[in-house]
């Protein structure tokens, strides 16, 4: 008790010096992480990715710095509430999306006055020459957003003072010039409108969204992930939500959901669960509750289940295999 009253006491004594000073050695330290497990490589370099994203998919700095769901989007030189800003689950932001930087490996930490929280700022650039099935979807689905990632000079951290956890994270874009300007049109006039596909050789893309690298190639439970959120799938199609829950935002949520993946999806099953038995989505177009027929909320509710439940094997394996290399006996 005595220990706690004293944590209580430092906390509410902190001066803003201290603070700063705290939370520019924590994102130092995160920024120093970073530049070491996903340097500026080239960016085509699938050997430097997959080291990166092995990484921040453990246990990383970076990692317990995140919240239970992160907001991140493009800085658009606008206050954070105007901005549109898309939910992510710690797994979803570390696997596939952080990765796609290489860091400088510094961090410069301010007090954002605007925002009225801190603001970390991490020199990057983006690995605009992966293939395809390396990107978490079709970043080129639309020019104006393909062309700022691949800009991208900074991500910027907006920092909770008091958990001193990231609450929003946004990438800062450059300067699009003449010749990105017309790769990012060859790209985009090139993309076909899916958000998973088929490969040459017969493999489901974006490969990033089942776990391909992430989890072991030995894991069992990988082709039951596929199997399983296929036929969630289904049902979400059955339930409409994917009139609003993919990355082209039809509904303009402030805070997009997305769900086309199942790496996505992954992130949100017991987020869909929930939001379902209460009844609470499906939404109409004007955020009201829609009820589904009995028969397809139960179909739907039945196959998420399953959903979570393979996952939940799929991450028990990867917990055993660690422990197992950790303790040979
Ligand atoms: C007409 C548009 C629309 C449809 C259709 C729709 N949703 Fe949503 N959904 C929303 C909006 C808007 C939010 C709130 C986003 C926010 O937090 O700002 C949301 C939030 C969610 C969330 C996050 C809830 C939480 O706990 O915060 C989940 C999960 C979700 N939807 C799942 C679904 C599922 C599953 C379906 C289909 C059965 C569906 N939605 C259909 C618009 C829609």
């Amino acid at each position: 008790m005595a220990a706690l009253a004293a944590i209580v006491y430092i906390g509410f004594r902190e001066s803003p010096e201290a603070r700063l000073q705290r939370l520019q050695a924590r994102y130092s330290a995160v920024a120093a992480e970073l530049g070491a497990q996903c340097p500026i490589a080239a960016p085509e370099d699938q050997a430097a990715f997959d080291r990166c994203r092995q990484a921040l998919f453990g246990k990383s700095a970076l990692r317990d710095s995140l919240p239970e769901v992160l907001l991140w989007g493009r800085a658009r030189g606008q206050p954070i509430k105007d901005t549109p800003l898309t939910q992510f689950a710690p797994d979803v932001y570390a696997g596939l999306y952080a990765p796609l930087f290489m860091f400088e490996g510094r961090a410069t930490v301010v007090f954002d006055e605007t925002e009225q929280l801190y603001k970390a700022t991490l020199p990057v650039r983006f690995r605009n020459r992966l293939a395809p099935g390396q990107f978490p979807y079709p970043f080129w689905h639309d020019a104006t957003k393909w062309g700022a990632y691949q800009s991208t000079t900074a991500l910027l951290f907006y920092i909770s003072p008091g958990s001193g956890r990231i609450k929003v994270a946004q990438f800062l874009p450059g300067t699009v010039d003449a010749p990105l300007a017309a790769q990012v049109a060859a790209d985009v006039a090139a993309f076909d409108g899916q958000w998973l596909w088929t490969d040459a050789a017969g493999r489901t893309q974006p490969q990033v969204t089942l776990f391909d690298g992430l989890y072991s190639a030995g894991n069992p439970h990988l082709a039951a992930i596929e199997s399983a959120y296929r036929a969630l799938a289904l049902e979400l199609r059955e339930g409409q939500c994917n009139d609003c829950h993919i990355p082209k935002n039809p509904n303009k949520m402030k805070h997009l959901v997305l769900l086309q993946t199942p790496a996505h999806a992954a992130g949100e099953v017991r987020r869909i669960l929930r939001s379902v038995r209460r009844g609470e989505m499906p939404q109409d177009d004007d955020g009201k509750e829609k009820a589904l027929p009995a028969t397809v909320k139960a179909r739907l509710l039945n196959k998420a289940e399953a959903f979570d439940a393979v996952l939940t094997e799929a991450r028990q394996w990867e917990a055993a295999q660690k422990q197992s290399v950790s303790d040979p006996n």
